[in-house]
Formats: C-alpha cells, structure tokens, sequence
C-alpha cells in the first residue's frame, strides 16, 4: 500500500491506480472516501471484499462537473419539475455535501447500485479529489469514481487518512493523506426520483437549506421514520457508524444528572453542559474522560470533530461512553443520527 500527502504526482498516481482497476482512498471535504473506477466492475467487487460490505448496500458515485451527469444518471426519466429541482440544487450546493439519488444510466454496472435501478451521485467540494475523479476518466468519458466511505463497514468513518490506515491497511492500493476533513460527518442523501422529495440519511447539507430551494422535504431517514423495516435506502441500518465502545446517548437534562463512573467517557455537546454537570457532580474529571465537541456550541464545529473524538475515546481503552445530543438544527440533525445508530449495538 502506497501512503503519500495530497499533490499533483500522488494524485495523478492514484488515478494511474483507478484507471487499472485499483482501490484509492482519498480525502473529500465530509470523510474519507474508497474509490473505485465506477465503469469497472470487476474494481467495484473490490471496494464490498475490503470494506466487508454486504452487496446489498449501494455506493455513491462522485463526479468532479455538473455536466459529467448524465454520464451517470439518466435524466430523460425525470419529469419536468424535478428535473427543475434537480438543477436548483446542483446549482446551489455542488460542488458540496449532499448526494442525489437518480434513475440510473446503463453504462453504469448493476453492482455499483447493487442492482438497483436508481444511483446516489455526488460532486465533492475538495481539490484533490475533484482532480483525482477528473484524471481517473477513461477515454472519452468525464471521470466517474465509487466510493463509499473508507472503513470496515458498519464502524466509524474516517476523518483522517491514519483512520483508514488503521482500518483497511493493505486492502487499499493508495492513501492520500488530505488531513482532517472539514463537514466531518457524511453527505445526505436526498431522493428525489419518485414522486415526492426525501431526506434518506441526515448529513452535510443541512435540511434547512435544501428546502430553501425546493420547498417540502420529507424526512424518511431511519432514526426519524417511526417504522424500522421497510427502510427506502439499504444503508438506512440502524446500528451503523459504531465506535468500538458501546455508546449511550442522552439529552441535555439527562446527561447533567449522570453520576461519575471512573471507566466511562463523557462527550458533551459544549462547555455549558460539561461545567453544568461537574458542578452538579462535583468531579473534575480527567481529560481523557471528558470530552467536548464545541466549547461555544456551534455545530458545525461539532459535527467537524465527531468522528475524530469518537475515535480517540475509542482508543482510550473505557467500558463506556455517555454521549449528549446535538441541537437537532442545521447539521445536528446529523450529529444526532450518527449518535442514535451508534447506540444501537
Ligand atoms: O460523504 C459521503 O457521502 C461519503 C464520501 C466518501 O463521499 N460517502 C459515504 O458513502 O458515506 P457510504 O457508502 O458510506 O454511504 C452511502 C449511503 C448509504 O447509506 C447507501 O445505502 C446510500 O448512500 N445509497 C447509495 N445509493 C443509493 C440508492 N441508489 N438509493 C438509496 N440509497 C443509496
Ligand atoms: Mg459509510
């Protein structure tokens, strides 16, 4: 395995990779993402062997231009108003956090969509992969990479490119290593091919701001739907994004009355409840026993360093871990779905 700092000759080894039926793990600005030439099946089996990931769960496709598409998608099957809407968000939020669920075009191989008729496409808002994508195209066709992100499936996604190393190690061909990524948690996944708009997985591009533009979003993600089978969306599963530690999480009002124990690790929103709770307790816990995702509360901070601190709690070596939830708005929407599945072990 090849492990090399983002530039213009790691890039342009790693599309050398793809282009030959390789796996290159890569920096986007939500987490790190395992890419596989979306044209190449025999690469795409590649990507479900090194994640462990059941063939069932279908990859996103990310792109590097609005134009690229229709190389993709097929949008003669779209009606006129959603074609409309479609091109209000892609205007609007590419390239960034949010992937499009759409009726298929057939130069894409049935595994990349686990044999559904519809594909998730995504243009990520980050340099190296864009050039990467870009560079990675076979002849005569905008570049087309798969990617899901780079972890052992079902476990934490990578913020950081020591995560995947730590994860997937030699299943994976190259890693660039971007640093810490900037949203930290995964794109949403919006569907907008049937009739009616859905949110299938809160993430980046926050609900708010894709109804600004479209109107009425429906939210069909699995933590928010009162039906737990029937999920629209394979990846919809409920324990899902897990730190090895079992997680509980709690909101506000709960987390302050929780009682010190010496093998738990606490992880608050911010420094008011923190400060709230070792008043009230009257512990000054250790460092390593308490963190905090946005000292002033903003949550975007906190949804950047999520993954990242569940990580590190996760080495610390305790038995458990006491989680607060987010603000539901904006991006804690996210925050708190990741924290719901985690709970769900
Ligand atoms: O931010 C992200 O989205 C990252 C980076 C690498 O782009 N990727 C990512 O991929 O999180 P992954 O595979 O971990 O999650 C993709 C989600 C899954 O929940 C999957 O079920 C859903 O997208 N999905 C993919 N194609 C779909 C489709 N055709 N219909 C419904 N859901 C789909
Ligand atoms: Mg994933």
């Amino acid at each position: 395995m090849e492990y090399l700092p983002v530039s213009s000759e790691s890039i342009s080894r790693a599309a050398e990779i793809l282009r030959s039926g390789g796996l290159a793990a890569f920096p986007t600005e939500t987490v790190y993402g395992l890419g596989a030439d979306a044209y190449n099946a025999a690469a795409i089996v590649k990507i479900f062997e090194a994640k462990k990931r059941p063939f069932f769960d279908p990859l996103i496709i990310h792109i590097s231009a609005i134009d690229a598409l229709e190389d993709v998608a097929n949008l003669s099957l779209l009606g006129k108003e959603t074609r409309l809407k479609l091109f209000m968000l892609a205007e609007n939020l590419w390239p960034g956090p949010l992937s499009i669920v759409l009726p298929k075009n057939e130069n894409i191989p049935g595994i990349v969509t686990s044999g559904l008729p519809t594909a998730a496409v995504r243009f990520p808002d980050h340099e190296a992969a864009v050039k990467l994508i870009a560079l990675s195209a076979p002849e005569g066709k905008h570049g087309a990479v798969a990617a899901p992100s780079a972890n052992p499936f079902g476990a934490l996604s990578p913020t950081r490119a020591e995560h995947v190393r730590d994860g997937l190690g030699e299943n994976v061909d190259i890693i660039l290593d971007g640093g810490s990524t900037r949203v930290g948690v995964e794109s949403t996944v919006l569907d907008i091919s049937n009739s009616g708009v859905k949110i299938l997985r809160h993430g980046g591009a926050p609900k708010e701001a894709i109804e600004s533009l479209i109107g009425f979003v429906q939210d069909a993600s699995v933590i928010n739907s009162k039906k737990a089978e029937g999920f629209s969306s394979p990846g919809q599963l409920k324990s899902h994004y897990a730190p090895r530690t079992p997680l509980f999480v709690f909101t506000s009002e709960e987390i302050v009355r929780l009682p010190y124990e010496k093998d738990a690790a606490y992880l608050f929103f911010d420094d008011f409840s923190r400060d709230a709770w070792q008043k009230r307790q009257g512990v000054q816990a250790p460092e390593t026993a308490v963190k905090v995702l946005s000292p002033s509360g903003n949550v975007y901070e906190a949804a950047a360093c999520l993954f990242e601190t569940l990580h590190e709690i996760d080495k610390n070596g305790k038995s458990r871990i006491f989680a607060q939830f987010a603000p539901q708005d904006g991006i804690g929407a996210a925050i708190n779905d990741r924290l719901t599945r985690a709970s769900n072990l």
